[in-house]
């Protein structure tokens, strides 16, 4: 985990003893819904500096993404190596179709809809056709894009300086803490299961589904592209650390 990440699990994980059966209570204890877990009397106020489009694919791309991360939850249920790891799964699924649930009530508050950029839907798609094996799709989905969301959050906080979407972003954060440190949790055990190739195969598939997704936002965008690359590729080399620690990248490979 980042230190951002590690800061924010810290503030949201109670006590953070390394265990699902940590993340298992956290999730009991944690459980909201769309209706009372938000205070939707907070008038929406996004800033009139953004542009609907920017807001409709921004937001577009979070409930994606959420669909996303909840279809792959429940694909990995049937691979699901221990009761634990089935239950934080399935609360997960739970969680992800709520946070899409807040990011589409958010939109209708200010009277927009969400696009989904076309290229991410490519990107998306191929995760949910996973070919590879079970642990890869849990690095991919957990340890990399789940994190890089909660970044992505939090840069989002900032670009909207909404109270609703602060009220939202500051809910969905504490389940995004738990999900993130299970990945690292599953990650650790996950990594010396696969073979070199296996390993290989993973990283690659990652690395082309981080760049669909960070083309498909941009993609219409030239001049947003050339000013995001080098944003992707420093968080890609952060990724990269994640990943070596965790045993599927060897060191010095990045
Ligand atoms: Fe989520
Ligand atoms: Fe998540």
């Amino acid at each position: 985990m980042q230190l951002q990440e590690v800061e924010i699990a810290k503030r949201f994980i109670p006590s953070p003893s390394g265990t699902l059966a940590t993340l298992i209570a956290n999730a009991e204890d944690g459980q909201w819904n769309v209706e009372t877990g938000i205070d939707w009397s907070i008038t929406p106020q996004p800033p009139n500096f953004l542009t609907q489009r920017f807001l409709s694919r921004a937001l577009g791309a979070l409930i994606a993404g959420e669909d996303a991360t909840a279809t792959a939850c429940k694909l990995l249920l049937s691979n699901a190596p221990s009761t634990d790891v089935r239950t934080c799964l399935k609360f997960q699924a739970e969680d992800e179709d709520r946070h899409a649930k807040v990011y589409r009530r958010y939109l209708e508050r200010i009277g927009l809809s969400p696009i989904i950029p076309e290229g991410f839907s490519i990107a998306i798609k191929n995760l949910a056709d996973w070919q590879g094996p079970p642990a890869g799709l849990i690095f991919a989905v957990h340890v990399v894009l789940e994190s890089e969301a909660l970044s992505l959050q939090q840069d989002l906080i900032d670009d909207i300086p909404c109270p609703l979407f602060l009220n939202m972003s500051r809910r969905i954060a504490q389940d995004e803490a738990r999900h993130v440190a299970f990945g690292h949790l599953v990650g650790t055990d996950a990594g010396p299961s696969l073979s070199n190739e296996e390993r290989i195969e993973t990283v690659a598939a990652i690395k082309d589904t981080w760049d669909a997704c960070i083309k498909a936002v941009v993609n219409d965008n030239a001049i947003a592209w050339r000013a995001v690359r080098g944003y992707s590729e420093r968080r890609w080399a952060v990724q990269t650390k994640s990943l070596e620690r965790l045993g599927l990248v060897a060191p010095g490979a990045a």
